[in-house]
């Protein structure tokens, strides 16, 4: 079945979390037009207050999409696609591994009670460590794997596109890159397959140049968190997710990396882990299988390695 059918041409888009990441994803969904957004927190007030204040740029922004804040999941009724930021973010000296059993917990329960309300959605998981945690929403939202990704390389290769526009000092509309793996320190970025406007990258910066900038990808999230101190990254993720909401509502078949379900897929079974898929309004509607080096190989399987031991020492 095709999201978002039955419809009258408006998405229903609930973000669970009200903090920076989820308030900036909220921001960017209306902002795009993208659909009515219901955010939703625990805390009293904080969604309510964030969704008027947004909703009153209206008039300003020209957009006419309805924002609600609440703290009730019935208000989440029927949502098309359901983004999951809720959790603890990083603090400096943290790995996203250390938010592990805290946030488990609360994506289960959120995942439980979304999907009560909204069995048919396509879910974005967002909270870290994220492989792990859209493991824990699927199981307990009960979704099929074509209804369920994690937002990561989407950010990670925009972290990469950026320092490559940076280096070069071309546009970043013309700069592509592919990051896959797990969203941490053993993510893979790869040049092999990074480019401008066609022209590979390795043929535009020296192999050292190169190795910084993959170096700095891996570290991208904990760069922030060094610098913000209290917390970590939002208005990147805040693209991120609205650029994967943007391909589903309109049906673009962007070609993204995400963290997907695997089932065999570069020979990796059973765990989400970041590879390029087609997400359209049916949600993930192909993976894509690149030709690897044997190089690039091994580091996806270390990547693998670390997620399922990540999902074995899962407490829920
Ligand atoms: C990041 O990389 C929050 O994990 C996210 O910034």
């Amino acid at each position: 079945m095709r999201l978002g059918s039955g419809r009258s041409g408006r998405w229903k888009i609930t973000v669970v979390g009200s903090g920076h990441v989820g308030a900036t994803a909220a921001q960017l969904c209306a902002y795009k037009n993208l659909g009515d957004v219901v955010l939703i927190d625990i805390i009293e007030g904080v969604p309510q207050g964030k969704a008027l204040d947004l909703s009153e740029s209206a008039p300003i922004e020209g957009f006419d999409m309805r924002l609600t804040g609440t703290n009730d999941y019935a208000d989440t009724k029927g949502s098309d696609i359901v983004v999951i930021t809720a959790g603890l973010a990083r603090k400096p000296g943290m790995s996203r591994e250390d938010l592990r059993d805290v946030n488990a917990n609360i994506v289960k329960e959120v995942a439980e009670k979304v999907s009560a309300h909204s069995p048919d959605c396509f879910m974005i998981v967002v909270s870290n460590p994220v492989d792990t945690m859209t493991w824990v929403a699927m199981k307990y939202a009960k979704l099929a794997k074509n209804r369920i990704a994690g937002m990561a390389g989407v950010l990670d290769a925009s972290r990469f596109r950026h320092f490559i526009a940076a280096e070069l000092g071309v546009s970043h509309d013309d700069v592509h890159s592919m990051v896959l793996g797990l969203h941490g320190e053993d993510m893979v970025p790869l040049p092999s397959h990074a480019s401008v406007s066609g022209i590979p990258i390795t043929e535009l910066i020296p192999p050292d140049k190169i190795r910084g900038m993959v170096e700095r990808t891996r570290d991208g999230g904990a760069e922030i968190v060094r610098h913000l101190k209290t917390g970590s990254a939002y208005y990147a993720p805040g693209s991120s997710i609205a650029e994967m909401v943007q391909s589903v509502v309109r049906d673009e078949k962007r070609v993204l990396p995400c963290p997907v379900y695997l089932e065999g897929e570069y020979g990796i079974n059973g765990i989400f882990m970041g590879v390029p898929c087609v997400l359209g309004s049916s949600g993930v509607e192909k993976v894509i299988e690149l030709k690897l080096s044997p190089e690039e190989t091994a580091l996806m399987k270390k990547s693998a390695e670390g997620v399922k031991k990540s999902v074995s020492q899962l407490k829920v």
